[in-house]
């Protein structure tokens, strides 16, 4: 037996340094490089809030001003890539899209391997900038349209759903995919960021990274877990039926999708944003069946699981917005993508100038040592 202890799921292990993001998971408060995440929602936008996770400080009206211009010119994808997206299966899933397309970007970079810092940073802004070009060019093509070039007199949110809907967004448009995309951003080393850095660790090359990344954040029980709420809303049907579908999914230790976190035992402070912009979403439309579902699963999902430190995560609300703002279920998890993508970005420059050690965790042996060898034939 071994005497080492075993840290299952990794959890409480420390293995680096970072100024990005604080959680404190038992009060419910995040921060992204210092600065409460309830106020960059509110005052800021992706692009500063990228500039921040990117450099550790808020831009200077000048620096913003470059910063923005830089990935504006950076947004527009290889036409050897789009002609390459043309031609996946219409049906897969855009997360694989997503990943297969960041793979064909690194293949297509003659400079791919190149590690030192100015490159790094310059194949950071690339890719923050072009996640959300593929995002809405993938979009298109599945629904049998050409993709938009992107528009350089457009914010980067506002951008993004020029390209995906084909119409120039409204302000009240833009600020709810600013405030998503703010909220999803960064979140320490969660699965995703863990794997892109552990990837990058390798010395690979940053777009295998973040092929890697985006690969962990397909999963149900990670980014995943937006588009599983939806599907959840769609099972339940009703207001009604809410308190029989709860009775089976505790009989049969189900999971409610949107809430759990293995950091937060509170309310998840991204959820308490997301509640409200989901909110004034419903009260456009008069009345939204998601959302009244939702607020009856968190009041009687809470009652059982709140005591268990089980509230309502990022997920649970933010499928009702990406919505309102024409996406399909199926969209939910790339968006996710296309914010996330500057926190692992943001976090490989942040190990890397620290010392890039390479990750390499133990796990205790239990198996057998000095079994006699059988040949085949004799087995
Ligand atoms: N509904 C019901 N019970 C739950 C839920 C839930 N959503 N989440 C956790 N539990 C229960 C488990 O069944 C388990 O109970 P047990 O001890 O009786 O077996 C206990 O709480 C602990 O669960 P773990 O999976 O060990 O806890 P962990 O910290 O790994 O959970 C996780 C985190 C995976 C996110 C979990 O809460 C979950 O599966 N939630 C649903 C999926 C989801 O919303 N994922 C999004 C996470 S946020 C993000 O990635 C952006």
């Amino acid at each position: 037996m071994s005497t080492q202890t075993i840290a299952r799921g990794l959890e409480g292990v420390l293995f680096t340094e970072s100024a990005m993001c604080f959680i404190d998971g038992q009060a419910g408060r995040l921060y992204y490089g210092g600065y409460k995440i309830q106020d960059l929602a509110e005052h800021s936008t992706f692009e500063e809030v990228s500039f921040l996770l990117l450099h550790g400080h808020l831009p200077s009206k000048l620096e913003l001003q470059g910063f923005s211009e830089k990935l504006v010119s950076l947004r527009t994808l290889p036409p050897v890539l789009l002609e390459s997206m043309r031609r996946y299966p219409k049906d897969a899933h855009p997360m694989s899209a997503l990943r297969t397309a960041v793979s064909e970007l690194g293949m297509l970079d003659a400079d791919e391997d190149n590690v030192g810092p100015e490159a790094l940073y310059e194949k950071s802004l690339s890719l923050i900038a072009k996640f959300a070009t593929i995002v809405a060019a993938n979009k298109r093509l599945r629904e049998g349209l050409d993709p938009i070039a992107p528009r350089a007199d457009l914010s980067h949110a506002a951008n993004f759903l020029y390209m995906s809907t084909g119409k120039e967004p409204s302000a009240e448009e833009t600020k709810l995919m600013d405030v998503a995309l703010i909220l999803q951003a960064e979140h320490g080393f969660n699965a995703s960021t863990f794997t892109a850095v552990a990837a990058y660790s390798t010395q690979t090359d940053i777009y295998s990274a973040i092929t890697a990344g985006v690969s962990s954040l397909k999963g149900p029980r990670h980014g995943g877990a937006n588009e599983a709420v939806m599907k959840m809303i769609g099972e339940i049907g009703s207001v009604e039926n809410v308190s029989s579908w709860l009775e089976n999914l505790v009989a049969s230790k189900g999971r409610v999708m949107g809430m759990g976190h293995r950091v937060y035992k509170a309310y998840d402070p991204r959820a308490g944003v997301l509640e409200k912009y989901a909110s004034i979403v419903a009260e456009k439309h008069g009345h939204s069946k998601e959302y009244a579902i939702l607020k009856e699963v968190e009041r009687q999902a809470g009652a059982i699981y709140n005591p268990k430190g089980i509230y309502p995560n990022v997920d649970f609300y933010s499928g009702v917005v990406y919505k309102d703002l024409g996406y399909d279920l199926e969209y939910f998890t790339p968006i996710f993508a296309v914010a996330r993508i500057s926190g692992w970005t943001g976090h490989i420059l942040e190990y890397t100038k620290l010392d890039n050690r390479l990750l390499r965790p133990d796990a205790a042996y239990i198996g057998q040592l000095d079994l006699p060898y059988v040949p085949l034939e004799q087995r």
